[in-house]
């Protein structure tokens, strides 16, 4: 079997090594990669986002099955297109994906179905938005841009004068495009965040293991949103109890939500949930994979991933059973000096032999070959995966590789898996 995974980052790094173990693949290739992947995967030169492009490339290569792992190629319809074409794929089509691609569509499923989520309202104007927060004069508060915004699109103001600066950026000044053509805003809520990400053909629906991400650039949860700095799994506040809780109150639900929708799900479906004083809640859906989550949920996973996507391919998901190791696993982030804001690209990376270090699993994100050199090309450069007999093995293990590969001004954060481990006291 050929398989052709698209994307580029740490995320997809990750698929293409679980992808990899299955006896049934024979070849696997990737469109764009990057330098890292290309050790495990044949490279094009295809952007993520060129629908045309990948089916080209699908045919030319005779691709067995696609899998589209990031989020705009879903949101614009590539599976849609691929299927057409003939091939077998995984991923949500555009009618399913737009659960991430409008949060006015993913919020309004949720009121209508009941499904726990923060209270909310809609504005398709600065004016009224604005006058609405300052007549609720509540803070924080929290606004997000309607579609997709690289991962930026929220804000949580703490004044009155921060959140109409914010509503005003991203209305009138347009700073994420049309995503910003409506907003939510929304009550702040409180607890800890746990993601899950969950299989589901439309008929039943599988959750993965648990995993928590740590989104700050800085130790402390201090500094900039960022893409994720870094995952542990299992998550420990997800105890068997709250995931039963899940399960009946908001993952079925949402399946069945989006099946009587007219737009049944198929694919990976992503759960940012925060679990508040008053039970679990959605925070956020994404038609995908987590990342960095996905760095530290699949080496959990026992089960061929081929197996899993064809039976989601097929419908035939609720006759497979899916197995996971008991181990913990810890992903550290080593990003460019200066992200999520400018940085420089092309600083030679050290420490890595064919792009791996011994003990751990180095997932490439922002990597490129330069000759036989390996160099960054990314904000997010490199993720970090250990495994362990419990969370403290897996860190030390960790950050003992993050210590040995050098590039100039790396920054890393400290205290990844900190709050798991506080929270197993
Ligand atoms: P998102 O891009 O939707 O993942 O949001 C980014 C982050 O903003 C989340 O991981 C939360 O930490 C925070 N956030 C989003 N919505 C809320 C909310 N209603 N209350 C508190 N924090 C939130
Ligand atoms: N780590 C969060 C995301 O993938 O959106």
């Amino acid at each position: 079997m050929k398989v052709l995974v698209v994307g580029g980052g740490g995320r997809e790094h990750a698929l293409i090594r679980k992808i990899k173990e299955s006896e049934r693949v024979t070849e696997i290739a990737c469109c764009p990669g990057n330098g890292g992947i290309s050790y495990d995967a044949q490279c094009y030169p295809v952007s993520a986002t060129d629908t045309d492009g990948v089916v080209k490339l699908a045919k030319e290569i005779k691709a067995d099955f696609v899998v589209v792992a990031p989020d705009d190629p879903l949101v614009a319809g590539m599976v849609d297109t691929l299927n057409e074409a003939g091939f077998a794929t995984f991923g949500p089509k555009a009618a399913a994906a737009v659960i991430e691609g409008s949060k006015v569509f993913s919020k309004n499923l949720m009121l209508k179905y009941n499904i726990p989520t923060a209270e909310y309202k809609v504005f398709d104007n600065a004016e009224d938005a604005v006058s609405y927060v300052r007549e609720k004069n509540e803070f924080p508060t929290v606004i997000k841009a309607d579609g997709l915004a690289l991962g930026k699109g929220v804000i949580i103001p703490e004044s009155f004068a921060e959140a109409e600066a914010g509503i005003r950026e991203i209305m009138q000044d347009k700073i994420f495009g049309e995503s910003g053509n409506n907003v939510v805003v929304e009550e702040f809520l409180t607890g800890p965040e746990v993601s899950v990400l969950a299989f589901t053909d439309g008929k039943c629906v599988k959750p993965m293991v648990s995993s928590m991400d740590h989104k700050r650039a800085l130790d402390g949860d201090k500094g900039l949103n960022t893409g994720g700095m870094g995952t542990v799994s299992p998550n420990p506040y997800y105890t068997d109890e709250i995931a039963a809780e899940c399960m009946d109150k908001i993952f079925i639900p949402t399946i069945q939500a989006m099946n009587a929708e007219g737009r049944t799900f198929k694919g990976c479906l992503y759960f940012g949930l925060m679990l508040t004083p008053k039970g679990p809640k959605v925070i956020e859906y994404n038609c995908r994979f987590g990342d960095p989550e996905t760095q530290v949920v699949l080496p959990r996973l026992k089960t061929d991933i081929m197996d899993i996507f064809e039976a989601i391919n097929n419908e035939t998901l609720s006759e497979l059973a899916i197995e996971w190791s008991d181990d913990a696993a810890a992903c550290v982030i080593i990003a460019s000096g200066g992200y999520p804001k400018a940085y420089p690209k092309g600083l030679e990376i050290t420490g890595l032999e064919n792009g791996q270090c011994d003990g751990v699993v180095v997932y490439h994100a922002g990597t490129a070959l330069n000759g036989d050199k390996l160099v960054t090309s990314g904000g997010r450069v490199l993720g970090i995966t250990a495994l362990g007999k419990d969370l403290q093995q897996a860190l030390e293990k960790s950050y003992a590789a993050v210590d040995t590969i050098q590039f100039e001004n790396k920054h890393f954060r400290k205290d990844i898996g900190k709050r798991a481990l506080d929270a197993c006291k």
